[in-house]
């Protein structure tokens, strides 16, 4: 099953246990009913067959793959708590020690939709083990961004909540939307289409602003970067989802918080409350791998992260070797797309919501190696590792020796440094092959602070790039390679390991990919 499709899926679900309470066990249940076959045979009950909603979470992309492409056996859970020799039957069992405040909201102190959401997040927190709830701090970001009629459900579950009154506990970001009809698909089929396919877009929008999150400018999947100001400090329990912002979080800002599903952000931001467990305990946050990245020069991030991804699934890695590529081991503007770019891959090719890079990321400037886990197991990436990983990426255009057709630059939203560095890169070259236009338009996401950044401080330069044909957008990258028809229409090329996963765009290293903007071709041999 496709990622999409598990979304959708787990999405609806969720929205549909929310809007029948009654359903779910609650902390104070006597009898409470179980959720899957396995619980009720172990409880002596007669299990039925699994709901037409829950189906599809049976099953994941997630599962481990090898640098050969061929599965390990590993499998995930999505939120970063790997719980591979986890029994249903010992998480049906578990119950949360709730304080007085929490029993209280759960028996409807705070009204009837704040007990159903308390209720949802103690069988989440009871799934998975955790002993407590914590109060949360910093600023949540959600990933509720696509407003497509298979949300409904979702966001009606919000949509109660808002006209309850519910609010998070503090502005919130959340990811940029699946399109943008001012910039990239401003044509009337295009249009039509998104009108068509997004028809919630509205509705979860209108949510949105009611619930706490800030005008549409703020939209994107990089929350963390200065110009949007969602970065809390090293330690701090936030409810996180959007794949990428949750392990950059995690490893670069050191904040704590699980791979979080879409709805399940806001529901924890409206109670300021989160269960205790996984990557937000010190214990979840140990590395089973010791990865050491032995490449001859700089390594292509994108490539490794996509190595350590398939080898380490859902496990956190402690990686070595890179610290030389980080000033001083600091984390800084102008280096964070390092860790964004290897990071995403990681969290897009597996499931890995937590990274430590020695001598660089919070924890393991704190900790060292003692955040190894017992018995860890190494991985080593030489250029030899790294060229067999680059070797399994396959070209899924249709038409195989078509020339290329356009460039997406963003995956995750690109930086302000990142935005300058691709300017001078393609203008200067462009410059040296005697031309002002680039063969294939280029598309450089970014949130529009960066973009209004980026104007206001080099002018000339953003006036050079639009016209050698870059242009700017807020809107997801990925969103826009998963429309209908574009697979048979765009030949895609990227520098983002992460759109290459989840779409038929190519991936290239910066090098070649300014050379294929440049002339319109790929270069022999890439
Ligand atoms: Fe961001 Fe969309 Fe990529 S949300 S990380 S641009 S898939």
């Amino acid at each position: 099953m496709d990622r999409r499709k598990f979304i959708k899926s787990s999405a609806a679900a969720c929205a549909t246990v929310a809007l029948l309470p009654k359903l779910l066990p609650a902390q104070t249940d006597k009898a409470a009913a179980p959720a899957s076959a396995g619980a009720a045979k172990a409880k002596g009950v007669k299990g039925g067959p699994v709901p037409e909603f829950a189906k599809d979470m049976l099953t994941s992309d997630m599962n481990g793959l090898g640098p050969d492409g061929k599965p390990t056996g590993q499998k995930a859970t999505y939120t970063g708590a790997s719980m591979a020799n986890t029994k249903a039957e010992k998480a049906m069992g578990h119950k949360m020690k709730l304080t007085k405040e929490e029993q209280a909201i759960l028996d409807g102190k705070d009204g009837e939709e704040k007990a159903k959401l308390m209720k949802i997040l103690v069988l989440f927190g009871n799934t998975f083990g955790a002993e407590k709830l914590v109060d949360l701090g910093g600023a949540p970001h959600s990933n509720m961004f696509i407003g497509a009629p298979y949300m409904s459900s979702m966001i009606k579950m919000l949509d109660e909540c808002a006209k309850a009154g519910l609010k998070s506990y503090a502005p919130y970001t959340v990811n940029p939307r699946p399109y943008d009809v001012y910039n990239v698909q401003n044509n009337a089929k295009d249009m039509t289409m998104i009108y068509e396919g997004y028809s919630r877009q509205w509705d979860l929008d209108y949510v949105h602003v009611r619930l706490g999150a800030p005008d549409l400018n703020k939209r994107t999947c990089a929350c963390y970067l200065e110009e949007v100001g969602n970065a809390p400090k090293p330690g701090t329990y936030v409810a996180w989802a959007e794949s990428s912002a949750v392990n950059y979080g995690n490893s670069a800002l050191g904040v704590r918080t699980n791979r979080n599903g879409a709805g399940m952000d806001l529901i924890q931001a409206m109670l300021g409350k989160a269960p205790l467990f996984g990557l937000m305990t010190d214990e979840g946050r140990k590395a089973k791998w010791l990865v050491e990245v032995k490449t001859s020069k700089e390594p292509d991030w994108g490539a490794i992260g996509t190595g350590i991804g398939r080898k380490c699934v859902e496990d956190v890695p402690y990686i070595t070797g890179l610290d030389k590529y980080f000033k001083g081991g600091k984390v800084t503007a102008d280096n964070l797309h390092l860790l964004k770019a290897m990071g995403s891959a990681t969290a897009s090719s597996g499931a890995v919501g937590l990274y430590h890079v020695d001598g660089v990321t919070p924890d393991a400037k704190e900790k060292g190696k003692k955040l190894l886990a017992k018995g860890y197991e190494t991985y080593v990436i030489d250029d030899k590792e790294q060229a067999k990983i680059i070797s399994t990426f396959e070209n899924l255009w249709p038409d195989k020796d078509g020339d290329p057709t356009a460039a997406f630059i963003g995956c995750p939203h690109n930086s302000y440094h990142e935005v300058i560095k691709w300017g001078k890169l393609v203008t200067e070259a462009l410059d040296k092959a005697g031309k002002t236009e680039a063969a294939i338009p280029i598309y450089m996401f970014m949130p529009n602070p960066v973009r209004a950044r980026a104007i206001k401080e080099h002018g000339e330069l953003i006036s050079k790039m639009k016209r050698a044909g870059m242009s700017a957008t807020n809107m997801c990258g990925v969103s826009y390679a998963g429309m209908k028809g574009f697979s048979d229409k765009v030949r895609g090329v990227t520098n983002s390991a992460k759109t290459r996963v989840y779409s038929t765009i190519r991936y290239f290293p910066d090098e070649t990919l300014v050379k294929i903007i440049v002339t319109g071709k790929i270069p022999k041999g890439a």
